[in-house]
């Protein structure tokens, strides 16, 4: 199936009217940046109806793209590495030098949106991975490879839009602005509209001197040659929880709470109290010992919490990960409240003072992990918030979203919202053995609605 897709041309799309001055940007790298120096690309696809066969996407995408990079170069530049010979350590930054992005043309003429819409397809090998630019690439490669490119696929009846980005250069917020730019420029038919400066993050920790210096023997990485497919016994889900059952689970969370928390006001949000109920519903269907430690690490971002706050929506990596850690008996003899509860403790504990203290420790003895998704613990990342459905390149509104192949593993949970205003959409990748029990588990399919 993965022959279904062929690639028509291959080009780097630079930004518009690029001029090469001494002036040009670099923009250091933070401990948050440099923790993803192994991580793989943040690989995701929109998927859109078919247009009108009269317009000629191609070359409208690339010439709107040429132009939202003039505005978002940080994304077209490359990262460089330089060496410290005093003290054997190397320094990141990135380049703003309008290298450009790479942009794939592709097409897929016997796939229709159905088929890559079904998870399962997603796991027939070296399918999923035809759709998407960058497979297996990780941050550090940056220094050759584009920090974001493209891949548009035509499908029998719709278009597929496969991108990748560095995790270092931008995150799901910038992202998301870029996107939105993106297509308000392809709409307004060469850029008519003028965009204000992009506002860059500036030094948001203190006492940290800019370039870091990470000994050399953190940074040996061997390029893995990056396997076509996940791992067989690894599965995907996508689950919809509609605004009523959202509401439900929410209601439940709190009444529940009420008796644990000294605090009055106590509030779990939504998302804390949906999150609750997927981390104890996969924890209890894991075949775990009571006295196992189980982990659930929050993508979050770190611009709400700087004191003081940056420029709101600035550009850039701001993600910080925070950790609610139990075990899964101990999770187990409580409810859903309880669970939501730790969230929310591991929410509320991020403030300013921890953030300065992660970086500060960083700097002293860095440490790049290999891997962030492990047994026993759920990584959770994107947002119900972002405004996925809103982007719109003048052929109709997304028909859905979808994680790329990058970073697979057990626990792998991106959230989204959903088409149906308020819902949430949970994309899953669990062993196969556990998400069997989930889906005959009465207590958990109460609440969610299986979309694929
Ligand atoms: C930009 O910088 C990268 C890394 O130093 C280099 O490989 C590339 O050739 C440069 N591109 C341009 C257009 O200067
Ligand atoms: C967690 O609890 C605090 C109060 O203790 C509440 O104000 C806040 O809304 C909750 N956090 C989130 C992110 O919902
Ligand atoms: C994680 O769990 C899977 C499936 O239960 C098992 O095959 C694998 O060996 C485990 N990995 C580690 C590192 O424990």
């Amino acid at each position: 199936m993965a022959d279904a897709v062929v690639v028509i041309s291959e080009t780097i799309v630079q930004p518009e009217s690029y001029e090469d001055g001494s002036d040009r940007v670099k923009i250091h790298l933070t401990p948050f940046d440099l923790f993803f120096l192994r991580t793989e690309y943040a690989q995701r696809a929109l998927i859109f109806p078919q247009p009108d066969p009269e317009t000629n996407i191609i070359s409208q995408l690339k010439s709107s793209l040429s132009i939202a990079l003039k505005i978002f170069y940080p994304l077209a530049g490359r990262l460089v590495k330089t060496h410290n010979e005093d003290d054997e350590t190397v320094s990141f930054f990135i380049d703003c030098n309008g290298s450009g992005v790479r942009f794939v043309h592709a097409s897929a003429v016997t796939v229709s949106v159905n088929d890559v819409l079904d998870p399962a397809n997603a796991a027939v090998p070296g399918f999923w991975n035809a759709f998407f630019p960058l497979n297996g690439v990780e941050s550090w490669e940056g220094v050759s490879e584009s920090l974001v490119a493209f891949q548009v696929t035509e499908l029998k009846d719709g278009v597929f839009i496969g991108y990748g980005n560095n995790h270092m250069v931008a995150d799901g917020i910038s992202m998301w602005s870029f996107f939105r730019t993106l297509t308000e420029i392809c709409c307004s038919a060469g850029g008519q509209k003028m965009f204000p400066p992009l506002p860059l993050r500036e030094w948001f920790l203190d006492g940290i001197d800019y370039p870091i210096r990470v000994p050399i023997s953190e940074t040996i990485f061997a390029k893995v040659v990056s396997p076509s497919s996940s791992p067989p016994d690894l599965r995907k889900k996508i689950f919809r929880f509609t605004s009523r059952s959202i509401s439900e689970l929410k209601e439940k969370a709190n009444d529940e709470v009420v008796g644990f928390d000294d605090d009055e006001d106590t509030q779990i949000s939504s998302f804390q109290a949906v999150m609750a109920h997927m981390w104890r519903s996969i924890t209890k269907n894991s075949d775990l010992n009571p006295q196992e430690v189980v982990h659930c690490k929050l993508a979050m971002d770190i611009r709400q919490r700087l004191n003081p706050p940056p420029e709101k929506e600035c550009f850039g990596s701001m993600v910080g990960l925070a950790t609610a850690t139990t075990t899964a008996g101990e999770m187990l003899n409580n409810g859903l409240g309880w669970v939501a509860l730790q969230l929310n403790k591991t929410v509320r504990s991020q403030t300013n003072e921890v953030y300065n203290r992660f970086a500060e420790n960083w700097v002293k003895t860095p440490k790049i992990p290999n891997g962030l998704v492990v047994n026993n613990s759920l990584v959770i990342a994107s947002s119900p918030r972002f405004n996925v459905f809103g982007n719109d390149f003048g052929w109709g509104k997304p028909i859905a979203v979808r994680p790329g192949p990058g970073i697979a593993g057990h626990g792998k949970i991106l959230v989204y919202p959903g088409t149906e205003q308020g819902s949430m959409e949970v994309h899953t990748s669990l062993w196969s053995h556990v998400l069997e029990k989930l889906l005959a588990d009465g207590e958990f399919l109460q609440h969610v609605v299986r979309l694929y």
